[in-house]
């Protein structure tokens, strides 16, 4: 063999090297991010959220993602034995970011919803809540139905933001569609609304955090149970399996339990 010629072969072996291990990583369509091991098993996602919303998931002060639904995602990736990585998308972003597979799945505390179910698909749910409302300590509202004639102040397409719409008229400009809840709770306190309306742990959260800030919470028992899953691109099965697989062991082991203090079925 000429010299010139080692080198070609040389070359067409690192070149078909590299190929296979190219495929390694994109093997399956459902999970572009996600990292495969040498048998094509996935060994980690990428998981993207919105983390403006504690106690759920939000940032602390050298900017790592952390919540309750970061422990829940970690416990269930351990019984599923992967890793996860996570990526700050904001609440509305992160839709398009799950369809257009930018992340593997999105944990935010995300109720499942009939409408929300045709255009992904949802893990098991690992959550339950309901919606809470949140007034100035002075306010005479005693229901959701006193909302009908204020303002009121959600998060932007949250089931929060679905739920007002369905009282007050969804297009209706009572309604202060904030871009994150911690801006909705902000409208309110400012006096730009009056009342914000919001998933029971974040509010309940807000009020213990700023016992400076007079105000009160309304339970109204209107408010349906809600549900949330982890929220994957439609038919992305294997990862799914692996979800559902991981979530199933945390609520047999009790795991699940252990971090959000109740059970769900
Ligand atoms: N559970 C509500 C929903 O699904 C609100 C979730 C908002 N989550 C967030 N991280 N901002 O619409």
């Amino acid at each position: 063999m000429t010299k010139r010629k080692r080198l070609l072969s040389l070359g067409a072996i690192l070149l078909s090297f590299s190929l296979v291990m190219a495929g390694c990583g994109t093997k399956d369509e459902g999970s572009k991010t996600g990292t495969a091991g040498e048998d094509g098993k996935i060994t980690k996602l990428v998981v993207g959220t919105d983390a403006t919303y504690a106690p759920m998931e939000y940032m602390d002060e050298k900017g790592n993602i952390i919540g309750i639904d970061v422990d829940i995602v970690n416990a269930i990736a351990e019984a599923a034995g992967i890793e996860v990585e996570y990526k700050n998308y904001g609440w509305e972003p992160l839709f398009p970011a799950v369809k257009d597979g930018l992340v593997d799945f999105a944990v935010s505390s995300i109720t499942i919803t009939p409408d929300r179910q045709k255009e992904f698909d949802f893990t098991n749910p690992y959550f339950e809540a309901n919606q809470l409302i949140l007034v100035p300590e002075d306010s005479d509202v005693t229901s959701f139905q006193d909302l009908k004639d204020k303002k009121v102040a959600v998060q932007i397409n949250t089931t929060g933001h679905i739920v007002t719409g369905e009282l007050l008229g969804k297009t209706s400009s009572q309604i202060v569609a904030a871009e994150t809840m911690p801006i909705a709770i902000l409208e309110m306190i400012n006096g730009n609304a009056d009342a914000a309306v919001g998933d029971n742990a974040v509010i309940i959260d807000y009020q213990k955090n700023n016992p400076n800030v007079k105000v009160k919470l309304i339970e109204d028992s209107s408010f349906e149970k809600e549900y949330y899953g982890l929220m994957l691109k439609k038919g992305n099965t294997e990862v799914m399996d692996l979800l559902n697989k991981g979530i199933k062991i945390i609520k047999e082991n009790g795991k699940l339990k252990e971090i959000t203090g109740f059970d769900v079925e």
